[in-house]
Formats: C-alpha cells, sequence, structure tokens
C-alpha cells in the first residue's frame, strides 16, 4: 500500500502535503499498519488526511484529528474522531487523553505556530506510548517571526530540536576534559533513541529503554 499512490489519486476531500513527506511519513510508519494504533493527528484541514491516515493504517487504527474550526467535526465517521479546540490548551489535550489512551503517534499539522508547536509537543510528548513516533511538519515558518520563529529563535521548534540533540548526548557529556560544558539529563535523555531531521519535517522516535553501555567482545 503506497501512500503517495493514494494521495495522488485521491478525488474525495482535499489533503494538501509537501510532495518529500510522503517517504517520510511511510519509513515511520510503516510499522502501524494493520495494527491497533491510536494515531493523532493536529490539524484537520478539509478532512481528507484524515480520511488518507485510515485507509493507510487499516480497520484496527484509531485516527483522532483536532482542530479550532468548528465545522471539521463533519468529517467523522467510523474510525475517525474528530475534536473541536486548540493544540495549545492543555485541558483540551489532557481531554484527548482521558478519552482514546496514549497516542503512539502524534502529527502535529495545526497552526503552524511556533508558540503552538511548543506547547503540543511540551505536554503530548511525555504522555505518548513509550515508544511512540512524534512527528512534526511545516516546520519551515520556524525561520519567519510570524509564526513565532527566526533563524536563532529559542522559540522556534526546529532549534529546539538542535537542542534535544545535546540531551540526547547528555551521559557522555560528563566524560569530558578541561572544563567541556556539560549537559544535564532530561526526559529526552532517557525517552528518545533518534532525532530525524528533514526539510521542514522532524521525527523523534521515543523508546522505554536505551542500553548506553559500552560493550566490548571478547572480555
Ligand atoms: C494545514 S491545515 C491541515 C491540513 C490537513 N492535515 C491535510 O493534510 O490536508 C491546518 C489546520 O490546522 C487548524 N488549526 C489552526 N490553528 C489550530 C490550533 N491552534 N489547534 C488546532 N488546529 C488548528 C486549521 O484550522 C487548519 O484546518
Amino acid at each position: 500500500m503506497n501512500l503517495y499512490n493514494y494521495f495522488i489519486n485521491n478525488n474525495g476531500s482535499k489533503i494538501i502535503k509537501y510532495a518529500h513527506y510522503f517517504p517520510i511519513y511511510e519509513r515511520y510508519f510503516s510499522r502501524y499498519q494493520n495494527r491497533p494504533v491510536t494515531f493523532l493527528e493536529i490539524g484537520t484541514g478539509y478532512g481528507g488526511s484524515a480520511k488518507m491516515w485510515k485507509y493507510y493504517f487499516g480497520p484496527m487504527a484509531r485516527i483522532v484529528s483536532i482542530d479550532i474550526r468548528p465545522e471539521c467535526k463533519n468529517y467523522e465517521e467510523e474510525q475517525i474522531a474528530v475534536r473541536i479546540g486548540s493544540q495549545s490548551d492543555r485541558q483540551f489535550l489532557q481531554g484527548l487523553l482521558n478519552e482514546f489512551g496514549p497516542f503512539d503517534i502524534v502529527m502535529d499539522d495545526g497552526s503552524h505556530h511556533h508558540d503552538d508547536i511548543n506547547v503540543s509537543f511540551d505536554f503530548l510528548y511525555p504522555r505518548m506510548a513509550r515508544d511512540g513516533i512524534y512527528l512534526a511538519e511545516d516546520l519551515n515558518g520556524g525561520y519567519w517571526s510570524k509564526l513565532g520563529g527566526g533563524l536563532r529563535s529559542e522559540n522556534s521548534f526546529i532549534n529546539r530540536c538542535k537542542g534535544f540533540v545535546d540531551e540526547m548526548h547528555a551521559r557522555h557529556t560528563i566524560y569530558g576534559e578541561n572544563g567541556d560544558e556539560t549537559v544535564p539529563e532530561t526526559n529526552i535523555t532517557r525517552t528518545t533513541s533518534a532525532i530525524h531531521f528533514y526539510d521542514s519535517i522532524i521525527v523523534l522516535e521515543k523508546t522505554p529503554y536505551i542500553n548506553k553501555q559500552m560493550l566490548q567482545t571478547p572480555e
């Protein structure tokens, strides 16, 4: 089943995507096909993408799509739950967790404002499945002040993720010498196995346990 094929032949509700996203989706999402995955889409748009995810993940998937526009409720159907609220409203997000449980995948295609992207990530990432995938897209706005970004802006999710790369390596920083700077361990250090940067997409892979022993064989 090829996601791009589905998209290119879509004659139903509108879907808006950059072409180079499709192979990225397949790379991280394919292991969930035909599994009981709980998928959160932030940004329902015209409802076409939620249908695409339903088709892609198969009959056991639960697609939850959120948007601030009340009319998006019309896009609900079997397997697709639409909830109206803002991705930066923590109470609303907690309500989703209460209703649907921890998400296996979170895909942020919402306001694209980095204030909102940050709130959603900070709230949902620690609360999602321990082996989950968090994907934020259309991050090109991270270079624009009108979307809360800027090349060296600390608010840009792209720049925050550059810092997460250092947090991922925190345990190694203590072995430096001559006053080398160290990085404190964080939730990212303990739960993130990989951070992938693409043009306008970042994917974080979670893991319940990371074995970081240095091994040597034979003894
Ligand atoms: C780019 S569109 C989504 C496109 C859709 N996912 C697709 O692939 O076709 C972005 C959507 O995010 C919604 N949105 C904007 N601000 C939001 C917020 N704070 N919380 C949730 N959704 C928001 C908009 O109403 C719009 O429908």
